[in-house]
């Protein structure tokens, strides 16, 4: 058996895994990460594509920000469709100036991944059988690679893999509190070789559903209909998907998505998740292993942005000046902006889906709190500051 030693052992090759190995090396600190697919899958894999300003701010100020800069796409606001007609939300003169930014989410893991190999220090992909154990005392982390069984001893070990990986099921179910909240429908999702027909994302609610435009390059365009959350892909022919789609995002004046070659598609499940404390002795939880949020919102990569980086000032801080406190916090300062995501990506979602089962008085009053959300300034600066999200602090 080979065994290793690092200070913090990280668990998942993802965007919080990642970008937290980056910000401890920034601060002289030592890790090793460790994640069981493939670089090509983590690289491809097609998933959330919206940046807030802080999470923009943050890769930039870390030196990842180079290729987001000059491909990320800067968008001021959205617009919500409803009735046929589409009205924006100004984000940057409802927040005082801040923007998001369109920009895969395989693209940042790409990004980091580059830094992480020309910092040198390890980042191993396709290992097997991962196990944790002793995090309440001295930490370590297991698992074979190419035949060989590695253990890493360390100081800390950080949970990033993720919903399902091993991190958060290793910790006892006495020691944790979970909330769920399960929805009635998933999306249908699509990458288009289509070029965008709006320069801004079109979130919208019709008869039959939501439906949202969105977007990865001048010429990929993203696209999500509400569907059953086991809707059955082979029933979805590429005619069907785009009739669909045209009559859910059409508005009067005759705007409606431009189609093309159909490059991928899936079902994306709709959930919400929160495990509470985010810690377990030494071992910290961050992004999706803690917490789950429908993609209404666009929070999922964000938030897993804000963890890490909460989780880095917190390890430094014990590294630098041995103080505690920070990571006695981490958990707390956390999960304030996680409910405050978990609130937005339900109140987001329930607003624009049709629930099987939800009759005619739900739609129209769905329509009268669109009507004023897209008509108050109130309204629409509340909508303004969550969707471009808050400082990191
Ligand atoms: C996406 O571009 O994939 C996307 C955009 C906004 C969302 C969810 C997904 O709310």
């Amino acid at each position: 058996m080979k065994r290793l030693d690092t200070q913090v052992g990280i668990v998942g090759a993802g965007p919080a895994g990642l970008l937290l190995g980056h910000l401890l090396h920034l601060e002289g600190i030592d890790s090793i990460i460790v994640e069981d697919r493939g670089r090509d899958h983590v690289i491809e894999r097609v998933r959330a594509g919206v940046l807030e300003q802080a999470t923009v701010d943050l890769l930039i100020e870390i030196g990842a920000g180079e290729r987001l800069r000059r491909e990320g796409m800067r968008h001021g606001g959205i617009y919500i469709c409803f009735s046929g007609r589409h009205h924006r939300i100004d984000f940057e003169e409802l927040t005082g100036g801040r923007s998001i930014t369109v920009y895969g989410q395989n693209e940042v893991v790409k990004d980091l991944i580059a830094i992480r190999c020309a910092t040198g220090r390890p980042l191993y992909f396709e290992v097997e059988d991962v196990r944790i154990a002793d995090f309440e005392s001295a930490p370590r982390i297991a698992f074979r690679k190419g035949g060989e069984e590695i253990a890493i001893a360390c100081d800390f070990i950080a949970g990033c893999d993720g919903g399902h990986g091993i991190c958060r099921s290793s910790i006892t179910t006495q020691r944790l509190q979970t909330y769920e909240k399960l929805y009635p429908f998933g999306w249908l999702g699509i990458l288009a070789a289509a070029p965008p027909g709006s320069r801004e994302l079109v979130y919208s609610l019709h008869e039959r559903g939501f439906a949202l435009f969105s977007m990865r390059s001048p010429s990929v365009t993203r696209l999500y209909l509400q569907c059953a959350p086991d809707e059955d892909l082979t029933a979805w022919p590429a005619d069907r998907i785009w009739d669909e789609l045209t009559a859910r995002l059409a508005s009067d004046d005759g705007w409606c998505p431009n189609r093309g070659p159909i490059l991928q598609k899936g079902i994306t499940g709709m959930r919400s998740f929160v495990a509470e404390p985010m810690r377990c002795g030494r071992l910290f939880l961050a992004g999706d292993s803690a917490h789950i949020v429908p993609p209404t919102g666009a929070k999922g990569l964000n938030l897993a942005a804000a963890d890490v980086w909460t989780l880095s000032r917190a390890l430094a801080a014990w590294y630098r000046d041995g103080r505690e406190d920070l990571l006695n916090s981490y958990s707390a300062q956390c999960l304030r902006r996680v409910w405050r995501a978990q609130r937005f990506s339900w109140w987001m979602t329930s607003m624009l889906h049709r629930a099987p089962g939800a009759g005619d008085f739900d739609y129209r009053r769905q329509l009268a709190e669109l009507e004023y959300v897209t008509s108050s300034r109130a309204a629409m600066t509340s909508l303004a500051e969550n969707y471009a999200g808050f400082p990191l602090q």
